[in-house]
């Protein structure tokens, strides 16, 4: 199948690399050049979206404002795109699903994605796909890639929902053992001692073992960002109307962590709350 991804952060630049492991035609674009330096040489790197040429493009990019502005350029969908199937994996709110549905009709599937930039590269991750049954088939070459494929059904804002409630358990999961080890020090712990606990206690979700590391390494190297993580309460908060304090109080962790200068590091940074970088 010949894919464009638009879209070369951590989680577009992991699909492209997949996608040629894969064996794919590839064509790939980002905003800023460099991001799609790696590429170069080795796929078609495109100047501009509307030079893709693909039987279909799947976007990832940051949030939904730059989905919008790159996807629905002066609110339309992007005339050099008709006649091919565009697939969004970034995480955004499911009204902006349906705002993209609504221009781009029976064409459009929401796939967010489950899993780390590295389980990406690896096929590890899981599409969450949502849209109408033709075009969800007609992609079976692309959702072959990754090693799980959960169905959300016809309605791409549906795909939205499973993806925030699963980030919702893992960032406020975060959020709680970033207090653990903050609780443990202030008691004395070292971080080895911690460590010990943590990868020992069935009380740690499976899910949650990958940020050990991050969470004691001073630098929280890693693939998800505090922003990014806010981003997806938020919207996660924006699926009820009545408050949520726990979740609440986790996002605004989030915030709080990336104003104090952690924002281009690991959601891990959040064990430095209350401490400007
Ligand atoms: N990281 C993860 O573990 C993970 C897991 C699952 C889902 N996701 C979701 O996947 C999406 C991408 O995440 P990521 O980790 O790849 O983020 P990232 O590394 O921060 O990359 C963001 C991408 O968005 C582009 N971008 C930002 N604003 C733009 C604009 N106004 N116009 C055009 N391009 C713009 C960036 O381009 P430049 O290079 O030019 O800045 C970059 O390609 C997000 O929705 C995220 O929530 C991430």
């Amino acid at each position: 199948m010949r894919i464009a991804v638009i879209g070369l952060g951590g989680m577009g630049s992991a699909l492209a690399e997949r996608l040629l492991d894969e064996g794919h035609e590839l064509e790939v674009w980002n905003r800023s050049p460099v991001g799609a330096e790696p590429f170069a040489g080795r796929t078609e790197v495109l100047v501009d979206p509307d030079a893709a040429t693909a039987d279909a493009v799947v976007v990832s990019l940051a949030d939904d404002d730059s989905l919008l502005q790159v996807a629905l350029p002066d609110g339309q969908a992007r005339s050099a795109w008709a006649g091919m199937l565009v697939v969004n994996a970034s995480t955004v709110a499911p009204a902006t699903q349906t705002t993209l549905a609504g221009a781009y009709g029976d064409r459009f599937v929401a796939a967010p994605i489950l899993g780390a930039p590295h389980a990406v590269a690896s096929g590890q991750a899981r599409w969450l796909v949502g849209g109408p049954a033709p075009a969800r088939s007609t992609l079976a070459p692309l959702w072959a890639a990754f090693a799980t494929t959960t169905d959300a059904g016809d309605d791409p804002a549906r795909a939205s929902v499973v993806k925030l409630l699963s980030n919702q358990m893992l960032l406020v999961g975060v959020a709680m053992v970033a207090e653990t080890v903050r609780l443990g020090r202030a008691a004395g712990l070292d971080d080895d001692a911690i460590t010990e606990l943590l990868r020992d206690s069935p009380m740690l979700a499976p899910g949650l073992a990958n940020r050990i590391d991050g969470l004691v390494d001073p630098d929280h190297a890693g693939w998800f960002t505090s922003p990014l993580g806010a981003k997806d309460l938020t919207h996660a908060l924006g699926l009820a109307t009545d408050p949520q304090p726990v979740t609440t109080a986790a996002r605004d962790a989030y915030l709080q962590v990336a104003a104090d200068g952690w924002a281009d590091v690991d959601v891990t940074a959040l064990v430095e709350r209350g401490r400007r970088r």
